[in-house]
């Protein structure tokens, strides 16, 4: 391919195109990237690189950070860069991206002096770099009291069960499906306070009021008898003892029946309600949760079900 082909090609993709005209006004760190063009980071990341390589932007080191800016256009592809950057220049997503990065900027500008002041645009991008993203929920999750006895009713592949082995005094997952017990079985190891039970939530196989609190993730969805399924809930939790439910909010993906089973789309808060109070539990809170940005399912809930 010819020089101006390959250069067409690298512009023809949108993102690069609001990566040079940011890049072009301020030199900027991949976490600022994020926020301004509200992207996954492995996405800019990937941009970033392909344009560092055809050498229309530079990389700085600011502490373990980097920090991006444009170069001039490579020689002969000012003209190109002209057209589209004023092409670009006349669109809402400029004119969006303009006062995000204003705003950033703004806020860069609050305190100056310490490297927190400086940093604090950049921080969650640093931290991730430092530290990776895996640490916090451990940490948070140090703040359960340690005496509890839990259920992960559903528990697939045993994610949570691992999550919560370290800090309960008893963990029991249930699936129907001997598969995903095996898989959780590899995932938690010989972790000494950790039982894996078949069975369905239709018939928990835990005895009365066994629980302080149960987790039902991404499996009530799957249930065609919600109300039997949340009485057998209500009995193996004590009083007092609460259910959390994270599932999808109410969507119309009607696909999601035929392609993965599902029996309900989603639940609305007024739903969910309705099939506690026939169980004999309360709800207690339900709040709609922050979606990922790469995130292609509805939005979802994590909701609280009580034992009176
Ligand atoms: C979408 S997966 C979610 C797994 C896990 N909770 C998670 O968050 O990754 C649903 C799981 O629930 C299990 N399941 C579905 N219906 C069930 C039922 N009625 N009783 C017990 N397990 C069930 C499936 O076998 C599967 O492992």
């Amino acid at each position: 391919m010819s020089e101006l082909s390959d250069r067409l090609s690298l512009l023809a993709e949108p993102v690069r195109v609001r990566l040079l005209a940011l890049l072009e006004r301020e030199e900027l760190g991949v976490g600022e990237i994020v926020r301004v063009l509200q992207l996954p980071q492995s996405t800019v990341s990937r941009h970033l690189k392909a344009l560092k390589v055809a050498n229309w932007i530079e990389r700085r080191a600011e502490g373990t950070a980097g920090l991006f800016r444009m170069t001039a256009p490579p020689s002969g592809a000012e003209r190109l860069w002209d057209l589209v950057r004023d092409d670009f220049r006349a669109t809402a997503q400029a004119a969006e991206d303009a006062s995000r990065l204003d705003a950033i900027l703004a806020a860069r500008e609050e305190d100056p002096s310490t490297f927190f002041g400086r940093m604090h645009a950049r921080w969650d991008a640093l931290r991730t770099e430092l530290f990776g993203d895996e640490f916090t929920t451990p940490a948070l999750l140090s703040l359960v009291a340690p005496r509890l006895a839990v259920a992960d009713l559903g528990c697939g592949t045993g994610r949570a069960l691992a999550e919560l082995a370290p800090v309960c005094k008893r963990v029991i997952g249930v699936d129907r499906e001997q598969a995903m017990l095996d898989a959780a079985a590899m995932r938690v190891g010989n972790a000494g306070n950790v039982e894996l039970m078949l069975g369905g939530l239709e018939a928990l196989p835990i005895r009365e009021q066994a629980l302080d609190a149960a987790l039902c993730m991404l499996v009530l969805h799957h249930v065609v008898e919600l109300d039997t399924a949340l009485a057998e809930v209500r009995r193996v939790l004590r009083p007092g003892g609460r259910a959390v439910v994270v599932d999808m909010c109410a969507h119309d993906r009607e696909d999601y029946r035929r392609t993965m089973g599902h029996q309900h789309l989603g639940f609305s808060p007024a739903d969910l309600r309705g099939h506690a109070e026939a169980a004999g539990l309360i709800l207690s809170s339900y709040r709609v949760l922050p979606p990922a940005a790469e995130a292609l399912g509805p939005p979802l809930f994590v909701a609280v079900l009580t034992r009176p």
